[in-house]
């Protein structure tokens, strides 16, 4: 298995390009089953969580091919030859789930396996069963599989979700495209890659409002078209490499970074003493004064403190002058992170959703493990901050959600390598 090898190396100086966002592209592919016609996706992230979903769609009968490096992802689904989403392929990924609600609006039935992905939770699928119960379809489960089936097809009607869960939006905005009538979605999500997959579904032919809202209105077409996407940029890679210059002092440009994607999360960081300023090309990130201040962080739906950037602000609040309490509150068990960073020397204790992190002067390097895609690359982060060597162990979890993260980092200064295993 690869490692990634780390050596502090002081401040960051130069440009990183951020790729389109893993989660727009993860529920932009399976849109492709709503329709016989083709869907192409461009500024397509290269990850392996795209490679899975590839894979899912295949399975499916789906034609999809990969040009331009990666880039563009085209894809057909004239003639799908099933309806099931097997467990051998939706237990590496929890996005899986997302082919539910395109099959079930196409074809009126869909098996679909209960998800697996990253261990930091539970992570059920009452929200997304609920939904599409809603719009009239029938769901059983039955020997780990979803068995849905709407004989006389799906009907619109208001919904009021008892969470903004993301996925089970997205499933259920996806499947009343397709419903007859009119549905109302009510305590949406609003993350940018719900805006960005209702773009891509209105440039089908779909008729949606209400987007980036918490209540979201889809008018039922015959059928959808085919389209040409942009996928949105990555907030989440956004956001991750900003706190490289603020964890290890020095000056980066984020190429195609974009203030409203990240505004909560910049906020703390311009609170802890790091500048955050939109340029031409992006965003520049630039640590003001000496070490960075203790904050406190609350992770929320959008537009609130993203849980996915949690594990990377814990890195640099472990470096920070006073003590910062981090509260998770998407999802449980998601300090999984803490423990390693300690071993590299940070003061963290972790009571059930609540971490207080006390910061320290210099982090230690040591030989730490990745347990999920982003708490491996808050690893590297500290590892980019620490005193010596930190080998991060099990990146696999980092190739499912990071493109060239060795490339970017170096091209900033940063000493990282990737060491092969057997
Ligand atoms: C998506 C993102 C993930 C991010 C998360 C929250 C993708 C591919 N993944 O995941 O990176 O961390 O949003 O921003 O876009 N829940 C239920 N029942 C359900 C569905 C969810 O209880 O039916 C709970 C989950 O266990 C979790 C919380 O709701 O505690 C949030 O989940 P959700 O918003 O659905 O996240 P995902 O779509 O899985």
């Amino acid at each position: 298995m690869d490692s990634i090898l780390v050596t502090g190396n002081g401040p960051l100086n130069g440009q990183i390009p951020i790729a389109g966002a893993k989660n727009a592209c993860l529920t932009l592919m399976p849109a492709t089953l709503l329709s016989e016609e083709p869907l192409t996706l461009t500024n397509a992230p290269r990850l392996s969580d795209i490679k899975t979903m590839t894979a899912l769609l295949q399975s499916l009968g789906a034609e999809v091919s990969s040009l331009q490096d990666g880039q563009v992802i085209a894809m057909s689904s004239h003639s799908l030859t099933s309806q099931t989403a097997d467990y051998d392929i939706v237990r590496k990924m929890r996005a899986s789930n997302l082919v539910l609600g395109p099959l079930l609006a196409r074809f009126g039935q869909a098996v679909v396996s209960l998800p697996g992905g990253c261990a930091i939770g539970a992570r059920p699928m009452d929200l997304h069963v609920e939904g599409l119960e809603a719009l009239g379809a029938e769901i059983e489960l039955k020997d780990g599989y979803l068995h849905a089936k709407a004989p006389g097809g799906l009907k619109g009607a208001v919904h009021e979700m008892r969470f903004a869960s993301v996925g089970a939006t997205e499933n259920i905005v996806m499947a009343a495209t397709l419903a007859k009538g009119t549905t109302v979605l009510k305590n949406a999500a609003r993350e940018p890659e719900i805006v960005d997959l209702v773009e891509c579904l209105r440039k089908m032919g779909a008729q949606i409002s209400g987007e980036g809202s918490s209540t979201i209105e889809i008018q039922g077409v015959d059928r959808l078209h085919g389209a040409t996407h942009q996928v949105v940029t990555d907030r989440i890679e956004l956001g991750t490499y900003m706190l490289a210059p603020a964890i290890c002092g020095g000056e980066v440009e984020l190429l195609g970074g974009r203030m409203a994607l990240v505004e909560s999360f910049a906020a703390k960081l311009d609170a802890a003493g790091v500048s955050v300023t939109e340029t031409q090309n992006g965003m520049k990130v630039a640590r003001k004064n000496g070490r960075v201040q203790a904050v406190d962080v609350v992770t929320e739906p959008f537009p609130g403190f993203p849980t996915d950037l949690q594990a990377q602000m814990m890195a640099l609040m472990c470096t920070a002058e006073g003590t910062s309490v981090l509260e998770e509150r998407i999802f449980e068990n998601r300090f999984m992170h803490a423990p390693e960073l300690v071993r590299m020397g940070a003061n963290i204790e972790v009571h059930g959703g609540t971490a207080t992190v006390t910061g320290v002067e210099t982090l230690k390097g040591a030989p730490v493990m990745a347990t999920d895609l982003r708490a491996s690359v808050s690893l590297i982060l500290a590892g980019l901050a620490a005193e010596g060597e930190t080998t991060v162990s099990r990146v696999y979890h980092l190739d499912r959600g990071y493109e060239h993260v060795v490339r970017k980092l170096e091209g900033v200064g940063a000493k990282i390598e990737r060491i092969k295993g057997e």
